[in-house]
């Protein structure tokens, strides 16, 4: 089956029998962006396996391939990047264009700003309506200008980037984002730039950096690097996406009589807090096998459909789990008991408000949700109802609705799927491979 073509309408129809088989999610979104950002600047030449080919990903190659760096697919699928090494990227001709893509746009802004060109980004009406302060704010310490809408907190930013100092900065958000846009403005910047978080968010860039020859200091909380660093091009395997896996270990887990292993599953610690939450709520997950490749775990999960009970998630595990809040919720409205999530307000400052687009949505299903400022919190199981909901325009809402519409009485209809092809093009493929059918179109 195709995906939904752009303006038309998804449906599932529940209740859907077992979910089996085994199956393989495409590659990771954040390690592909990595991938490709790293390759532009390093010297020689990148080759990238496994690289997620969905809108978010692509954006990030077009936008390197307008910095001047050269970009070929193979007809084996692989990427090769050239990179430019220590020369200059060029200066783009036109607007660079991120689409939907917070983690192209912020960090470019923190790759970009070491460079003596100047740059103006912009993307979707969703991008466009994302904070940007977080970034601009510290890379204007470092020496960069960026003039934008609301002070520089929203695209179109224009970025004149030059000569940069190294900082000390302590970011008030637990966001890879911050952490990965400092880092790249480190690797150019004159002197130590040091990035302090929270609670630890994920840490690819840490692991990818080093893979491509950067020297870090890294701490619990903390990491650094002494500037100017030049990088190598690398080989990059990348490994299948935890968080598009996510919606199928919750399909499984809520689907009677499923049986699914999903394989070479990127297993990476700082990912995998959904995981450790579904063992808790009684899932049965397993995950058979694991190995590090290229400094990433990764492994294989086998899922059965389970009876679940509530859970309560705040404070460390947050980040760990940041995009996996609207399938967590569905898993919650299926269990026994009460489930809290607290210290999560950064969903609201996702593809969409998070918080709202859940309880809202998932409302039009029958589904009751208490919003709170800083999370939600539901009592379960309820009864799904079938019913016609929006993706609103983020990918991981409609995913989440899709699933829903698996577990309800009847057929869903899901508003505006098309956003679905920023992350995971074949997910409504693979979902029909999974559940045999009854998945719809
Ligand atoms: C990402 C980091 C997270 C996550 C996003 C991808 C990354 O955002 O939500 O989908 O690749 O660095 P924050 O860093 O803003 O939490």
């Amino acid at each position: 089956m195709n995906p939904p073509a752009y303006g038309e309408e998804a449906f599932v129809s529940g209740p859907a029998r077992g979910l089996r088989g085994t199956i393989s999610v495409p590659g990771d979104k954040s390690i592909s962006h990595r991938a490709s950002l790293l390759g532009a600047i390093a010297e020689g030449t990148t080759r990238i396996e496994g690289l997620l080919e969905a809108e978010d990903c692509l954006a990030t190659l077009r936008a390197i391939r307008q910095l001047g760096a050269k970009v070929e697919r193979t007809a084996e699928g692989q990427f090769r990047v050239q990179g430019l090494g220590p020369k200059s990227l060029s200066e783009p001709e036109d607007i660079v264009d991120l689409g939907n893509s917070g983690t192209s746009t912020r960090l470019l802004l923190g790759l970009l700003a070491g460079y003596p060109i100047a740059a103006t980004l912009t993307g979707d009406a969703s991008l466009r309506r994302r904070p940007m302060r977080r970034i601009v704010e510290p890379l204007r310490r470092m020496g960069a200008t960026i003039v934008g809408r609301e002070g520089g907190d929203r695209v179109p930013l224009t970025l004149q980037g030059g000569r940069l100092k190294g900082i000390d900065y302590a970011s008030p958000v637990a966001s890879a984002q911050v952490k990965s846009a400092l880092l790249l403005a480190g690797l150019r910047a004159e002197g130590r730039t040091r990035v302090s978080e929270p609670t630890l968010s994920r840490d690819h860039s840490e692991r990818m950096l080093q893979a491509f020859g950067a020297q870090l200091e890294i701490e619990r909380l903390a990491v650094a690097l002494e500037g100017p660093q030049e990088l190598e091009g690398q080989s990059v395997k990348v490994p299948g996406d935890f968080s598009s896996a996510a919606f199928f270990l919750v399909a499984a887990l809520i689907v009677p009589e499923s049986e699914l292993t999903l394989r070479n599953i990127g297993l990476n610690p700082t990912r995998t807090g959904l995981l450790e939450v579904l063992q808790a709520m009684g899932g049965a997950i397993e995950v058979l096998r694991q190995e590090e490749v290229a400094g990433e775990l990764i492994g294989d999960v086998r899922v059965r459909s389970s009876s679940l009970r509530g859970a309560e998630v705040g404070g460390a595990l947050v980040p760990r789990m940041i995009d996996e809040f609207p399938i967590l919720t569905l898993a919650a409205a299926c269990a026994e008991g009460r489930t809290t999530i607290r210290d999560a307000r950064e969903l609201r400052y996702k593809e969409s408000d998070r918080i709202a687009a859940i309880a809202r949505q998932l409302g039009r299903l029958g589904i009751h949700i208490d919003e709170r400022e800083d999370g939600y919190e539901l009592e379960g199981p309820q009864v799904i109802q079938p019913g016609r909901v929006d993706s609103e325009g983020d990918h991981r809402i409609g995913m989440t609705l899709a699933i829903a519409g698996l577990a309800a009485r009847g057929e869903t209809r899901i508003l505006n799927p098309e956003c679905i092809q920023t992350s995971f093009p074949n997910f409504f493929e693979l979902l029909r491979t999974a559940a045999g059918g009854s998945a719809g179109s």
